[in-house]
């Protein structure tokens, strides 16, 4: 494995957690480049199971190097616990390295953001996101804006206060002002945030150099995506209904200095269905019993949040969009085993558009309410799969299955999920 990425084609919780933990095996060093703790990836090693939110899935395996790079946003108190707990875990966290410009996610960031989200529920013209209320848009707002604070200046202490005082003069302003709450008190917030960061700069360093200086000695890197290509700020579907990062293959180079012309594989995680947490269009959601079922089968509550995400049937159109915006070279099938009780199994194969047959995403999104998926049925596998290991026949149904998506999408499958566990992973041809 050269360097390989790992990016969510859906509208995240595809299970690339779990994908980056099994392809970390034939890592040196894995890379998280966008998002924040908006993000949560589970993985289950034997009976422990791991939810992770900053930190890549690659410090389970202690020995490889993790990076953090700066185009993550962090909530340092919530970071200090990930790697406090895992320590606590018997998981040392002592090979990991944050970019020092990597952003900080304030307290007001959090605040705005869940404040943000009643008044545009109250709103006639907005409606809310549903984010997840972790202060990621505010944080990427501030960057944009060039006001942000970055892990770096956690290295200034008298510096950093005055720059708090100011940011909470503009803060303080709208918290009072349009949301009328209390405001923020900028010396507790430098208080506590330079004491964190006495204890974070001790991972601190130059991420951009590390992973150079990796790729020089013929390391193989992985990088970890977080959200999904659906939710992408530019290419989502659709705005505002979107997070405020490039969870696409190209934030990944983005967001820790990688050259585009170094990334040699990129995996596109797919769940066998999909789930989508938080409002926006969503033109294979089921609503009746089957998707009630395929939540509970599949726990299809949200990892960071424990929202019960919106479920729906693969869709050929939003997965060949996501393999263009990708490029995507190979796809990772997860949850398979989540239908094998299922007589049949819908996937989208085209849409209807005012009357008429198409087989893309409209580029208009005001049309997208107006489409009406056309599915093709497929006889179920009824198997356990749970059980299936590399080289074991494949039950025909589900070959079927695997070579129609595979065949549509162009980009063939080379890893079948079948379960939560580390083992439960088919590697195909
Ligand atoms: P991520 O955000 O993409 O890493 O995905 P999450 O961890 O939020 O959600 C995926 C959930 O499905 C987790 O609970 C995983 O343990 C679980 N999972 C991943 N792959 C499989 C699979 O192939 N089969 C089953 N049954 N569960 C899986
Ligand atoms: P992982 O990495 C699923 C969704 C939120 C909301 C929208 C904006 O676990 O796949 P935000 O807090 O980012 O401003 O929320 O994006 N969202 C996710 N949905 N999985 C995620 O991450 C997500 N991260 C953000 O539910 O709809
Ligand atoms: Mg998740």
């Amino acid at each position: 494995m050269p360097t390989t990425a790992v990016v969510g084609t859906q509208w995240g919780d595809e299970g690339k957690g779990k994908v980056v933990d099994f392809l970390a095996r034939d890592a040196d060093i894995v890379v998280r480049s966008q998002g924040g703790n908006n993000a949560g990836h589970t993985v289950t090693v034997e009976e422990e199971v791991f939810r992770l939110y900053h930190l890549p899935c690659g410090v389970l395996h202690p020995e490889k190097k993790s990076i953090i790079g700066s185009g993550m946003v962090l909530e340092p108190f919530k970071l200090l616990e990930e790697i406090e707990g895992l320590t606590a875990r018997g998981i040392p966290v002592n090979n990991l390295i944050i970019s020092h410009h990597a952003h900080l996610i304030m307290p007001y960031h959090l605040l705005i953001d869940g404040l943000e989200e009643e008044r545009r529920t109250k709103s006639d013209s907005r409606g809310k996101i549903g984010t997840t209320k972790r202060g990621i848009g505010p944080a990427f707002s501030d960057k944009m804006a060039r006001s942000g604070f970055r892990v770096c200046d956690l290295a200034s202490p008298e510096q950093f206060r005055d720059r708090v005082r100011y940011a909470c003069d503009e803060k303080n302003a709208l918290l009072t002002g349009l949301y009328k709450v209390d405001p923020l008190d900028p010396e507790k917030i430098a208080d506590d945030y330079l004491e964190a960061g006495s204890r974070l700069l001790n991972y601190t360093g130059d991420a951009v150099a590390t992973l150079h200086q990796g790729i020089d000695e013929g390391k193989r890197i992985l990088f970890e995506g977080a959200q999904g290509t659906l939710l992408d700020i530019d290419y989502g579907i659709a705005y505002p209904f979107l997070t405020s990062s490039h969870p696409v293959s190209g934030g990944m180079t983005l967001g820790t200095g990688l050259a585009p012309n170094r990334l040699d594989r990129i995996f596109g995680v797919v769940k066998a269905y999909i789930s989508r947490v938080g409002e926006g269009p969503f033109p294979t959601e089921i609503h009746d019993e089957i998707g009630t079922v395929i939540r509970d089968h599949g726990q299809e509550y949200g990892t960071a949040t424990g929202r019960p995400r919106r479920v729906g049937w693969l869709d050929l159109m939003l997965l060949r969009y996501s393999a263009m915006i990708n490029g995507l070279t190979d796809i990772v099938l997860t949850k398979v085993d989540i239908l094998d009780e299922f007589a049949e199994i819908k996937i989208a194969v085209g849409y209807e558009l005012n009357g008429e047959r198409v087989d893309y995403v409209p580029r208009d999104p005001s049309l997208l309410p107006l489409i009406k998926p056309v599915y093709e049925t497929f006889p179920g596998w009824l198997t356990d799969t749970t059980k299936l290991s590399t080289g074991d026949v494949l039950p025909e149904p589900l070959m079927k299955f695997l070579n129609f998506i595979s065949r549509s999408v162009g980009v063939p499958i080379s890893l079948l999920g079948v379960g939560t566990r580390r083992k439960q992973m088919v590697e195909l041809g």
